[in-house]
């Protein structure tokens, strides 16, 4: 189909940029949208995601009229300056809370609302938002990290309410939760000395798993909740 593309959130993420390569590899045209400037990369469209910036963006983006194939939905943070995640119940801050769920929950959720007048139509579509096993209820045996587990387990609900209404209203829209596995990034630095080498993955090797993922899964009305060798994770 002519003029079809890939959109990619939270363009600055390890993941993303190695998305981006291997898009570009496989000679596919790729938006990228990120908080951060373009740094020479074509199709960068910069944005700050505050609403009145995510309808401008919007904005942009349907004047490209393009057909769009595969979204990666990238964005999640783990820790920054002001707080790591939480061992305990006293490191709780409502201002940390509050800053993982906006960014991990409630800015992927105002994106698909975003995108979707541009994704519904016939253009079979896969969106892929990048979760965390982390956000399995069903798998937390450890505890700890609060903000980070919650805020993911709250994606995985916007994101599962989402496929049941696309299943009525946008059926050619596939969803997939994403669990790239520990992946060389900024994000896992701090905690890179307590995993063995052969289980800490490249970015290269999670965006690979990743685009054939998506090439295995058609539009069927469902949310799947995959980690990266393509094995469903419980809720
Ligand atoms: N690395 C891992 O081991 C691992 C494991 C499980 C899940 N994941 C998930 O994989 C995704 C990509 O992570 P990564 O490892 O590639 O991390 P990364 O390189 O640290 O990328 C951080 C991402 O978060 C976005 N971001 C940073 N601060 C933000 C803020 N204040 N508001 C909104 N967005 C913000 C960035 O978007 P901009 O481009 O706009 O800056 C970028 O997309 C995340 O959702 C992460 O939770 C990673």
């Amino acid at each position: 189909m002519a003029n079809e593309a890939t959109l990619v959130v939270g363009a600055s993420s390890a993941i993303a940029q190695a998305l981006i390569r291997a898009q570009h590899q496989r000679g596919h045209r790729v938006i990228a949208i990120s908080r951060r400037p373009a740094s020479g990369q074509t199709d960068w469209l910069q944005c700050d995601y505050s609403d009145a910036q995510i309808a401008h963006t919007i904005h942009a983006l349907r004047e490209l009229n393009c057909h769009w194939r595969r979204v990666f939905i990238c964005n999640g943070v783990l820790h920054d300056e002001q707080a790591m995640p939480e061992k305990r119940l006293e490191e709780l801050s409502s201002t940390t809370l509050q800053a993982r769920f906006l960014s991990n929950s409630i800015l992927p959720a105002m994106w698909l609302q975003a995108l979707l007048p541009l994704l519904r139509g016939k253009t079979p579509c896969t969106v892929a938002v990048l979760s965390a096993r982390i956000g399995s209820i069903a798998d937390n045996r450890l505890g700890g990290w609060y903000s980070y587990r919650a805020s993911k387990a709250a994606l995985n609900m916007l994101l599962k309410t989402a496929a049941i209404e696309f299943s009525r209203r946008a059926k050619n829209i596939k969803l997939i939760a994403f669990h790239p596995g520990t992946t060389d990034s900024p994000l896992s630095a701090p905690f890179q000395h307590s995993i063995a080498d052969d289980a800490l993955f490249t970015p290269e090797f999670v965006a690979e798993r990743l685009l054939s993922l998506c090439d295995a899964h058609s539009p069927d009305g469902q949310l799947s909740y995959l980690d990266w060798a393509g094995k469903p994770i419980a809720w």
